[in-house]
């Protein structure tokens, strides 16, 4: 069975399956099944609703010991265990449908929207060999020794917005959006007076990625037209005058006579963009939302800033700005010993994984010191996120910083939470300097 024709067979086929297996200690008859019933559909809307996006971690922890692996309603795998993600970003068999496999999620005609055609043609959503070859001739354009060559450049923008703050403010227009959007528009190479246009683009292109629908598009899809265009004239004039930018390197990257083609480097581009923007925004909002919430660590960040490195990887566990990464399985495999068909839908919750006892000693505490911590906040295997060193050192300058510059920054009012699930953060997050 082609994997189109298995795709179509299972998604809202929805009938749970049993597997019998032998449990040698005890040597009797255990069930191992994919769970699928009424609680469990009702169990996941329940996360879809505001008050789940409030807290989802009390429903992640009855759906992790519900059962490893949980079909949806709309017949998707749901995996909630630590090491059912892990092995679920790592398993060779399991990767992505392309576009047309999946008729994309009611679209069929998804090529025609100039926001699909950008967003499902970057190597996120790609599987080897078109993935590694896209990841290695940008990883090599990427590298970490050039991210902490961004350290000076990160501590003068951090030390810029930080001079213009002060009173009530909300942080995530003033500081944790601006932050990321700054510092990889220096990255790239894009002019600063054209930066300003990328916060609202970026944010009406990500809406098909979010809830795909027709409106969704509609929004979208002007976004899109305008980025690419945006882009490929900056590819070009980097190609006639290149600089010391990331587009640059792209431009002129490739071995064995392997380059990007115009639409890789645009699409390279845009992905680089929307994939280092509103992460890290969310991970500077979750991280001092937490620390309101932990005066103690607070104080522990602001004033021992060597503490950052483990501080933000615990944060990240805390609360990650990626809840859910998407996958399919490409062949039949298993999880946790369970039987999985090639074709299903699989969508493993980072989240749920990163509060997972079997995993993390006590996962509900915030621990700023807590030892061989390994979220899954970047996700794992050949997807792992590129941009990590990027934002971990961002958010690694920007705590300490911003606390150190005002010791009495206070919440000043209700947050408000982003009505999403994939993604995990604040639209606004009112805060006084002190
Ligand atoms: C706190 C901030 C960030 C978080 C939590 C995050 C999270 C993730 C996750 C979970 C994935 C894996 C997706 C999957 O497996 O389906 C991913 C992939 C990726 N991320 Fe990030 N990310 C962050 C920041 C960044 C930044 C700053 C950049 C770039 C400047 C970036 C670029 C990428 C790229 C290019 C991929 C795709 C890698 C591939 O498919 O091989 N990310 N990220």
């Amino acid at each position: 069975m082609s994997i189109k024709d298995a795709i179509a067979t299972a998604v809202g086929s929805g009938k749970p399956r049993a597997v019998a297996s032998l449990t040698p200690e005890h040597g009797e008859i255990t069930v191992s099944s994919i769970l699928e019933s009424p609680e469990i559909h009702r169990l996941l809307h329940d996360l879809t609703t505001m008050v789940g996006r409030e807290d989802p971690y009390a429903w992640y922890g009855k759906l992790r010991s519900a059962a490893p692996i949980v079909r949806a309603e709309d017949g998707a795998l749901v995996v909630s265990r630590y090491a059912d993600c892990h092995a679920v970003m790592r398993d060779p068999r399991i990767g992505h449908a392309s576009p047309d496999q999946l008729a994309y999620l009611g679209f069929p005609n998804w090529s025609d929207h100039p926001s699909l055609r950008l967003l499902l043609n970057t190597m996120t959503t790609m599987n080897p060999p078109d993935h590694t070859r896209l990841r290695r001739l940008v990883s090599g354009a990427f590298t970490p020794r050039r991210v902490q060559e961004l350290r000076p450049a990160i501590v003068a923008i951090v030390d810029d917005l930080l001079d213009r703050m002060s009173g009530d403010l909300d942080f995530i227009d003033a500081f944790a959006f601006p932050l990321p959007v700054t510092v990889i528009g220096e990255l790239l190479g894009i002019p600063l007076a054209d930066r300003p246009q990328f916060q609202s683009l970026i944010h009406d292109l990500t809406q098909v990625a979010e809830v795909l629908t027709a409106e969704a598009l509609a929004t979208a899809d002007p976004a899109a037209v305008t980025i690419r265009d945006y882009l490929t004239g900056l590819v070009e004039e980097r190609r006639t005058k290149p600089g010391t930018d990331l587009i640059s390197a792209l431009v002129a990257t490739g071995d064995d006579g392997d380059k990007l083609t115009e639409d890789e480097l645009v699409g390279m581009a845009t992905l680089l963009l929307f994939a280092g923007f509103e992460t890290t925004t969310n991970l500077l909002g979750n991280a001092l939302a937490a620390l309101f919430e932990h005066p103690d660590d607070l104080r522990l960040m602001r004033d021992h800033p060597e503490a950052a490195p483990a501080a933000v990887e615990e944060l990240l566990r805390f609360d990650s700005p990626v809840q859910i990464v998407s996958r399919v399985t490409l062949q039949s495999t298993q999880i946790d010993g369970i039987p999985v068909a090639a074709g299903e839908r699989l969508v493993a919750y980072l989240g749920a994984g990163n509060r997972d006892p079997q995993r993390f000693a006590d996962p509900d505490r915030l621990l700023l010191d807590r030892s061989d911590n390994a979220p899954l906040s970047f996700g794992g295997g050949i997807h792992y996120c590129l941009g990590a060193p990027l934002a971990r050192l961002e958010a690694q300058v920007a705590l300490p910083a911003v606390l150190h510059r005002f010791p009495r920054l206070a919440p000043a009012g209700a947050a408000q939470r982003r009505d999403s699930l994939r993604i995990r953060g604040f639209l606004s997050l009112p805060v006084n300097t002190g």
